[in-house]
């Protein structure tokens, strides 16, 4: 017995476990119920009386090899196995998208979401505009104040190419091709030759929409700005329209929210007068259409136009445009959760 035990004592000492299967082997062989060490301890019975306590001492010096063994090379593992993943669990679920969308990405795509329910399409057009697209066809006259060099970046004279003051000019391209009935919005940035400040900027987005078709009436466009501004600042919103002038609706009003900060009763961003204005609309002028070859006299439409910037501004509480432009990432990583 004696020769046995120490045969199985070298073994121990000489094991190595490439892996924890391997080091369970290695338990069962000796420790478990039909292992080596209880077949010793079963055939201690048989062990002569001088003999015993010599053998008894040895069996339990295995006992505590094999114990010590398992516990140092399980250990060993452990730790080589989290060293060689640089401690990465690639089971782990992932952490969700690392960006954020810009907020007027968000508030972009919550516009478009609101007039594709009740039918608008999106059309996009070029940057750099020609006079035409961007002033002749919208009936601006030949000395409107907006063609000056103050307020349009001109790239080339004669003819004129500019930056497109508005996204009007897409829906120029639009009625161009189509015939009605047409309902589409035209999302995009525009420039226009302002100072920079908190409440203006050089380069901005606009969403300007355009509706035509037979019998379309005031009514029309009154009711679907109306459930525009209910279904972008919340249920409560009330709207009010104020006569207005642009040279390619007729008649032209400007479109007030009531105030979504303090819901009417007064505070600094209304001014103190419970509205805020969001946008300019109006009837296409008749001859916008002919300039299009659109029959003005079988067709009418309306057409609203929006800036993105301030409607994010009001929507979040922002007080200073600039910061649109920043990427400071303290500022972005607040619309994490927005979408
Ligand atoms: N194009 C106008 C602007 O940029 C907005 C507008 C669009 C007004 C359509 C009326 C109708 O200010």
């Amino acid at each position: 017995m004696k020769d046995r035990i120490e045969e199985y004592l070298r073994e121990v000492e000489s094991f190595k476990a490439d892996g924890h299967e391997k080091l369970e082997e290695f338990r069962i062989k000796f420790l478990s119920k039909k292992g080596l060490i209880p077949g010793l301890f079963a055939d201690f019975k048989n062990v002569a009386a001088e003999e015993r306590k010599e053998m008894g001492q040895f069996i339990n010096k295995l006992k505590n090899e094999v114990q010590e063994k398992i516990v140092n090379l399980k250990d060993q593992l452990d730790s080589s196995s989290e060293s060689t993943s640089s401690g990465l669990d690639l089971s782990l679920p992932a952490h969700g998208p690392m960006g954020t969308r810009h907020p007027l990405s968000i508030v972009r795509n919550d516009i478009i979401d609101i007039f594709a329910r009740i039918g608008f399409t999106v059309s996009e057009g070029p940057e750099i505009e020609d006079d035409f697209h961007n002033f002749t066809a919208l009936n601006f006259p030949e000395d409107h104040p907006a063609r000056d060099m103050q307020d349009t970046f001109f790239i080339e004279k004669d003819p004129d190419i500019a930056l497109r003051t508005h996204t009007s000019s897409v829906q120029v391209r639009v009625m161009e091709t189509t015939q009605p009935p047409i309902r589409t919005i035209s999302p995009g940035r525009v420039f226009r030759n302002e100072a920079i400040s908190a409440r203006a900027h050089c380069i901005f987005h606009q969403v300007e929409g355009l509706y035509v078709d037979e019998n379309v009436s005031f009514a029309d466009l009154k009711q679907t700005l109306f459930y525009f501004a209910k279904e972008l600042f919340g249920e409560e919103t009330e709207t009010r329209f104020r006569p207005s002038y642009f040279p390619f609706t007729e008649p032209s009003a400007e479109m007030d929210v009531s105030c979504n900060i303090c819901g009417g009763k007064g505070c600094n961003v209304c001014k103190y007068t419970g509205w805020v204005e969001i946008l300019g609309c109006g009837m296409v002028d008749p001859n916008v259409l002919e300039s299009c070859n659109i029959d003005s006299k079988k067709y009418t439409g309306f057409a609203f136009g929006m800036g993105i910037e301030r409607i994010t501004m009001l929507k979040y509480q922002i007080n200073d445009l600039r910061l649109f432009f920043e990427n400071d990432l303290k500022f972005l990583d607040q619309f994490k959760s927005s979408y």
